[in-house]
């Protein structure tokens, strides 16, 4: 966020607790897993969004298979890809309002295809 604000780039900070906050004070206080996306889009009004980072993400240690913890998975899925979805979809508006507007996914190997492919995955 530093280094967008240092380069004169309107920074929003978003984060559940609060306190993350942007370049010209701008913040959301918002959980990713929350469906109601007032808190982000509120700050956002109809401003053209030139860029997305969605970088909040969560994991569970690296189980074997037969003690994998189902509801604990399902708790990391709900926010590394429901957040995704639910981040990208409430601000697609302010996006498709910028000239050339950009979506960063922040991931793991873990979700990396390449890395599947060569048998890197590990749950
Ligand atoms: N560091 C690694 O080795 C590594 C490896 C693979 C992938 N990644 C990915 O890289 C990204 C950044 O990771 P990091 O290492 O910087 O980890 P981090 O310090 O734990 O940062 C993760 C951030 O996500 C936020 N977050 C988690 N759940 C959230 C929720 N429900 N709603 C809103 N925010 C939430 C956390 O907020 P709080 O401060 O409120 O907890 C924290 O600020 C994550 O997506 C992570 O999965 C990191």
């Amino acid at each position: 966020m530093e280094v967008f604000a240092a380069a004169d780039w309107d920074v929003i900070g978003v984060s559940r607790a609060g306190g993350v906050v942007g370049s010209r004070g701008r913040q959301a206080v918002w959980d990713v897993t929350d469906d109601d996306v007032v808190a982000l889009t509120e700050v956002l009004r109809d401003d053209p969004l030139d860029l997305l980072i969605n970088n909040a993400g969560t994991g569970t240690p690296g189980t074997p298979l037969d003690d994998v913890d189902i509801q604990a998975l399902l708790e990391v899925c709900d926010v590394n890809v429901g957040g995704v979805i639910r981040a990208t979809r409430a601000v697609l508006p302010n996006l498709r309002a910028a000239t050339d507007p950009l979506v960063i996914n922040v991931s793991s190997r873990l979700g990396s295809v390449h890395d599947q492919r060569a048998g890197g995955g590990v749950l």
